[in-house]
């Protein structure tokens, strides 16, 4: 499963990428809002830092519009995604510039019908958000599961990018389910390393080398 960062934070994404851990990063205008800087000159930055794809979302909401964006956006970079809504003119955009040769990620994706949508119209991507369906008393999960079995019967070839990760727990269902692709906060992917009985065994260790006085070599 490739490992996807849902940053805009440059230092989050250069520790993670020196460990390997970063095949791609995912941005949206919040996650812009946040890093307070302009979504050119992030976007770029990042682009040069990390080999993979690097989404960046348009907030046109017409097709011509989002079609013209999606274009001024993919200059900034050749590994650009242009990430469209999944909405009928985002549907439009994404037919429009897959079949122009650009990888388009489509986002806020909330049911298997959606994704099916998004597979006819060409993405490279569709991100199905697991933890706002979860924050509704839904089953953001079950969402990967569907579209990874759609998808496999017709041998649709868009990626399952599993969005709106919360929880170290979501990456490991995500993999177990066939996600193509996890998008998850740096802060979900060093919680990854976390394991109560991998502290409680290292302090233990300390402990007795300490007390049978064994040194670091
Ligand atoms: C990814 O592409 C999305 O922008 C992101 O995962 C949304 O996550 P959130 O629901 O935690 O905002």
């Amino acid at each position: 499963m490739k490992f996807f960062v849902d940053t805009a934070d440059i230092d989050a994404i250069r520790e993670l990428n020196e460990l390997g851990m970063v095949d791609g990063v995912t941005t949206n205008p919040s996650l812009i809002k946040k890093s307070g800087r302009d979504i050119h000159e992030v976007t770029k930055e990042i682009c040069e830092l990390v080999d993979g794809p690097v989404s960046a979302e348009v907030i046109a909401l017409t097709a011509e519009d989002m079609i013209a964006e999606g274009r001024k956006l993919a200059e900034i970079a050749e590994n650009i995604t242009v990430k469209v809504p999944l909405t009928w003119d985002g549907l439009k955009a994404c037919k429009v510039l897959s079949e122009e040769g650009r990888m388009v990620n489509v986002t806020l994706c909330f049911s298997a019908n959606q994704a099916l949508l998004a597979a006819k119209a060409g993405a490279t991507f569709i991100s199905p958000f697991i933890g706002r369906l979860d924050d509704l008393n839904l089953d953001g999960l079950d969402l990967i599961s569907d579209i990874r079995q759609i998808y496999d019967n017709y041998g649709y070839e868009t990626q399952v990018l599993a969005a709106s990760i919360r929880t170290a727990n979501h990456m490991s269902e995500c993999a177990k389910l066939g996600a193509d692709v996890c998008t998850a906060p740096p802060q979900v992917i060093h919680a990854m390393a976390n394991h109560v009985l991998t502290d409680k065994g290292l302090d233990a260790f300390v402990k007795d080398a300490q007390e049978a006085g064994i040194k670091i070599v």
